[in-house]
């Protein structure tokens, strides 16, 4: 899958994604200057950003407003992932240091703070209550499916509908806003948006499921280590399949290790894994997520036929198998 080609064919559109992104963070602090570089120089993959002025190019030709949208989309994630590698302790991120490891924790936290905040600045500058009412839900989301996933974690009874309400909120939320905000900004009818934030809510799922199934796939290079959902107490899909499939002594065996283990417990994750691979863990979650990935590419029919559409079904199938 060649990302860059994709972004060629919307050059105009993503110089101006990333010029209005470094606009839209300068700082006069050398700290935040310095942590802000280093983010930017280990940037990921960018999909939100590429979704969302996709969709729009696919409706017309984007102007600043949805410009903004796609930098809000990429700036409220970078936020997320700064708190979140605080909540998980996380050392390694796109195989380099996490900033909170690098740095420390406050900076981490802080430092995301300020990257939500120059965001919703951003987008309160363009004065369109609607845009910024996706965004706003989106942060209440995320914000709501994180709580769930801690409280789930401390009573370690998350079934397969937990965890569709978890990563619906933590994941799809923000793939919506991205989606739903641009192509609304591109004046599409409200067929075409709700077909679109269906798009966005189906891929946002497959999205999580595969990083999850990362999770349980060590001979993968990710750039993030594995193991660390189930040291975590937190149960996904390859997991909670494994766990259904087994006998009620397994099961149980199973559990007991996760609620009396340490975090430093590497035989957590190897017993997690042995258990995922019994009963093919992984494979369910991969056929759960290509289910949603197909029921993504449906809702992609609403677009008109072009070559922005052709990415944006290029990318969905690109979900269903990415390795990193
Ligand atoms: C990654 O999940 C985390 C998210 C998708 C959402 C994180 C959201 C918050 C911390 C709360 C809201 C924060 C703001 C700034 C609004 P993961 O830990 O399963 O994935 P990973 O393997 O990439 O860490
Ligand atoms: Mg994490």
């Amino acid at each position: 899958m060649d990302i860059k080609a994709i972004q060629d064919d919307i050059r105009s559109e993503w110089l101006q994604f990333e010029g209005l992104m470094k606009e839209a963070l300068w700082s006069k602090s050398d700290l935040l200057n310095s942590i802000n570089t280093y983010l930017l120089d280990n940037k990921g993959k960018q999909v939100r950003p590429l979704l969302s002025l996709l969709a729009a190019r696919a409706l017309g030709n984007p102007g600043r407003l949805t410009i903004a949208c796609s930098v809000v989309s990429e700036m409220i994630h970078t936020a997320t992932l700064l708190h979140d590698d605080v909540a998980d302790e996380a050392t390694q991120r796109r195989g380099v240091d996490t900033v909170q490891y690098k740095y420390n924790p406050a900076a981490s936290v802080l430092t995301g703070d300020y990257w939500l905040a120059k965001s919703l600045t951003l987008i309160v500058s363009e004065r369109n209550m609607e845009v910024m009412g996706f965004f706003t839900k989106a942060v209440e989301e995320l914000s709501e499916g994180e709580l769930f996933q801690m409280q789930k974690a401390s009573s370690l009874d998350t079934t397969e509908e937990d965890y569709y309400r978890i990563i619906a909120q933590k994941t799809s939320s923000l793939f919506i806003a991205a989606i739903k905000s641009s192509v609304f900004t591109m004046g599409a009818s409200p067929e075409v948006l709700t077909k679109m934030e269906q798009y966005a809510y189906h891929l946002g799922l497959a999205f999580q499921i595969r990083d999850d199934i990362f999770d349980y796939t060590p001979q993968l290079n990710t750039g993030k280590p594995t193991g660390g959902d189930v040291k975590e107490k937190k149960l996904t899909l390859p997991l909670i399949a494994a766990l259904k499939a087994a006998g009620e002594e397994e099961r149980e065996l199973m559990l007991d290790a996760i609620r009396f283990a340490g975090y430093e417990d590497d035989k957590l994750a190897e017993q997690a894994f042995a258990l995922v691979e019994k009963y093919n863990g992984n494979a369910v979650a991969q056929s759960a997520l290509e289910y949603q990935c197909n029921m993504a590419q449906e809702c992609l029919m609403s677009l008109p036929d072009s070559i922005y559409r052709d990415h944006l079904v290029e990318l969905t199938r690109y979900m269903g198998s990415r390795e990193k």
